[in-house]
């Protein structure tokens, strides 16, 4: 930040939440995401919710339908991060919609490593 700039105004305490709060917020993104794992109640919600609405396009068994298949072999080229990015904003043109407005960053990278690992039942 060009703290310098203006030699000439008094430095107010805005100047300086921005940059604090900035490194706040980084803080906040960072944790969330070394947390990890959604608690169980939620974890389990959301299983439910991949093998019932992702499986209504991607099959029940995840094994493929209008979606391809979400199976660890199928998924093998995409790294986790580009799996939860996929979840949560679609793909353009396809039917894949976007479920950002229904699943945090956090969730959609633990349901993309389950994806990777084998879904849970
Ligand atoms: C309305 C149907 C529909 C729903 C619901 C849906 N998908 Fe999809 N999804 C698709 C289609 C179609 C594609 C293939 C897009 C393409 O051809 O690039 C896709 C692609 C994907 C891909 C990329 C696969 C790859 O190998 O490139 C992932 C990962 C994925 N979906 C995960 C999910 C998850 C997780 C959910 C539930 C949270 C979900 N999808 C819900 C239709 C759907």
């Amino acid at each position: 930040m060009p703290a310098q700039r203006k030699p000439g105004v008094r430095p107010t305490r805005r100047r300086w939440l921005l940059p604090s709060s900035a490194g706040a917020l980084c803080a906040t993104a960072a944790s969330v995401l070394a947390l990890g794992a959604p608690d169980p109640v939620r974890q389990a919600q959301l299983t439910t919710l991949v093998r019932q609405d992702c499986g209504s396009c991607h099959g029940m068994t995840l094994g493929g339908g209008l979606g391809k298949p979400l199976t660890p072999a199928a998924l093998a080229d995409l790294q986790v991060d580009s799996i939860a990015f996929i979840i949560l904003e679609g793909v353009p043109g396809q039917p894949m919609p976007p479920w950002k407005g229904l699943l945090t960053a956090q969730e959609a990278h633990w349901i993309a490593s389950k994806l990777k690992e084998g879904f849970p039942e």
